[in-house]
């Protein structure tokens, strides 16, 4: 080597270190130069790809999610801490990826935390997103705070999101030179409500919004799961059905109703199209085997949780459960024990009462609950024509086996913004797209094709056809909107091979298989 390449190899080195530097000194020098008013930062600290993030047991909730996190991708994480009034705060991280793509995100939450979802923080940034995630105004997964504390009620129903949004704005027009081109919303479950809420109340937080699974007409939503306790009774009452007799119960509903997509492959397409006689299940006289047959008070457990939840003056307060969850709702919804989220609300929220006992809940305190409706949180509004207005998108999807949230409510919605916005589905599809998702359970899992890259738990591969948030991307920058959502069934869980992909079909349509072939083949199926 001559001295000069030696020189310019040299020099060649310290600019791509130089560079390397810019980034982590970037980052670490942030923490001092933020100055908005409400944030005190905690740290900025610069995190190499490949590793293994020790959380804060708090901030994190530990206990349910994990203490570590691991980060595939070079980035600059930035902890705060951001008043929302003179007695809350919300716990706010932001992370800015090195290779970043022009994008901010928000994430969002799940049930009543109170956890920062930092496995969404890590998927988003790893897509290239500038992404922000908050602990929703209080810290773990209990309703507790909320007791005597509106000022945390109200971070959790709509403050903590937004004051992330535009804190998280800031802070990346601050950090990257060319500040950001779009603004992206992903969440599902309580994270679907809080992406509805956006759209509902502030229409110009995003251009594109990710909703899943959500938590809308959420007082109805607690009502409803409040109200399966006093039908099944607790395990030793004559009504109550153990997690082995559910899988009987969902063994004949598949029996009755599998096969109405035309494929026999233990998924209902349209749950619809599904309405199951139970009677069928009553012991024979004849039988001395009664290991695969149900009593007919347990008959009668199976219909009503099979039903709608009507209040005082009937009308209804939150659709049925939709059939075909029966296996992954049995031991968390039809466990004999009431509803822990329910009995939080009522507890905390409702009657500010900590000894109010869930085991007689009834539409009384339902009516109770809906007429408190604490900073509307029940996120129900039909007319979203602001945010059709602003140029956003949004994409709907909710699994078909869902156990936590039913499917039914998300086409009640959609009936909602039809009939309130004067617009058929073809309308709609101009701006509101939603997709059921056929073989998921709440957010993810379930027996069909559930991976559409929703998270990372759910992530097959980055191409729009395959993950609803570049589908979302594809739909804002290119105006490309999704006709279908391609999901993969996972052969042993996440990660694991594909064993095959159905394209799930835009609501109203539903899928049928017209073959020829095997149901594995998704050319075989048709949206109708
Ligand atoms: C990260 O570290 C924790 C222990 O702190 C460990 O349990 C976990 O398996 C590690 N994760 C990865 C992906 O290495
Ligand atoms: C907190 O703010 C409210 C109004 O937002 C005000 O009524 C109250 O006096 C304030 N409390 C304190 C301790 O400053
Ligand atoms: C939540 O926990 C963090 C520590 O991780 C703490 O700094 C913050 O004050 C807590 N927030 C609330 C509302 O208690
Ligand atoms: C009772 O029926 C179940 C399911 O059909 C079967 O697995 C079991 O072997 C039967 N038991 C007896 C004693 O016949
Ligand atoms: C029935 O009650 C619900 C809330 O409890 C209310 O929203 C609705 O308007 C009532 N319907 C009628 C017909 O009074
Ligand atoms: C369809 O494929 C599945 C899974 O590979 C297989 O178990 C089943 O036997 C096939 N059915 C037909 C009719 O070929």
């Amino acid at each position: 080597m001559t001295r000069l390449s030696a020189l310019l190899s040299l020099a060649l080195g310290s600019l791509v270190l130089g560079s390397q530097d810019a980034f982590q000194t970037k980052c670490t020098e942030f923490a001092d130069k933020i100055d908005i008013p409400n944030v005190k930062v905690n740290f900025a600290q610069y995190v190499q790809g490949g590793t293994n993030l020790t959380l804060d047991q708090v901030a994190s909730c530990a206990s349910s999610d994990g203490s570590s996190q691991s980060v595939s991708v070079d980035l600059c994480r930035v902890a705060m801490a951001v008043s929302t009034s003179n007695s809350s705060e919300i716990t706010l991280e932001a992370w800015f990826p090195r290779e970043y793509k022009g994008r901010f995100l928000s994430t969002g939450n799940g049930g009543l935390g109170g956890c920062i979802q930092y496995y969404d923080l890590a998927y988003t940034a790893q897509l290239g997103f500038a992404s922000v995630g908050a602990n929703n105004g209080h810290n773990g997964t209990s309703g507790k705070p909320f007791y005597h504390h509106p000022e945390v009620i109200e971070d959790f129903a709509y403050r903590s999101i937004h004051t992330g949004v535009v804190i998280g704005k800031e802070l990346t027009k601050q950090f990257y030179d060319n500040g950001f081109d779009k603004s992206y919303y992903l969440g599902c479950s309580t994270g679907g409500r809080q992406g509805w809420k956006s759209v509902q109340k502030y229409p110009n937080d995003f251009d594109g919004v990710v909703a899943g699974a959500p938590a809308i007409n959420f007082v109805g939503l607690l009502s409803w799961s409040a109200h399966f306790y006093p039908i099944t009774g607790s395990p030793s009452s004559k009504t109550y059905l153990s997690t082995a007799e559910w899988k009987i119960v969902h063994n004949e509903i598949l029996r009755q109703c599998d096969t109405l997509d035309g494929a026999k492959d233990g998924i209902i397409e349209d749950t619809d199209l599904c309405q199951p006689i139970l009677e069928t299940l009553i012991c024979k006289s004849s039988s001395k085997n009664n290991t695969n047959c149900l009593s007919p008070e347990q008959v009668n457990t199976a219909q009503q949780v099979l039903s709608p939840v009507y209040g005082l003056n009937g009308t209804m307060i939150y659709p049925r459960m939709q059939p075909g969850s029966e296996n992954l709702a049995a031991p968390i919804m039809y466990n004999g024990q009431p509803f822990t989220y329910s009995k939080e609300w009522w507890q905390y929220v409702v009657y500010n009462n900590p000894s109010w006992s869930a085991k007689n809940w009834n539409v009384k305190d339902a009516a109770a609950a809906l007429a408190q409706n604490p900073y509307d949180i029940q996120t129900w509004h039909g007319d979203i024509s602001p945010f059709q207005k602003a140029g956003g998108k949004v994409l709907h999807y909710h699994g078909l086996q869902d156990q936590l949230i039913s499917s039914d409510n998300s086409k009640w919605y959609y009936s909602r913004v039809a009939k309130e916005m004067n617009m058929a589905p073809s309308d709609l599809d101009e701006f509101y797209r939603f997709f059921t998702i056929s073989g998921m359970g709440h957010c993810g899992a379930g027996d069909g094709a559930y991976g559409i890259g929703q998270g990372s738990r759910s992530y097959n591969d980055n191409k729009p056809e395959n993950n609803v948030l570049m589908a979302m991307v594809k739909w804002v920058e290119e105006g490309v909107a999704p006709d279908t959502v391609r999901g993969a069934k996972f052969s042993n869980g996440p990660g694991s091979e594909v064993e095959y992909y159905r394209k799930h079909c835009r609501y109203p349509r539903r899928n049928v298989f017209k073959g020829p072939g095997n149901y594995t083949d998704e050319n075989a199926w048709q949206c109708v």
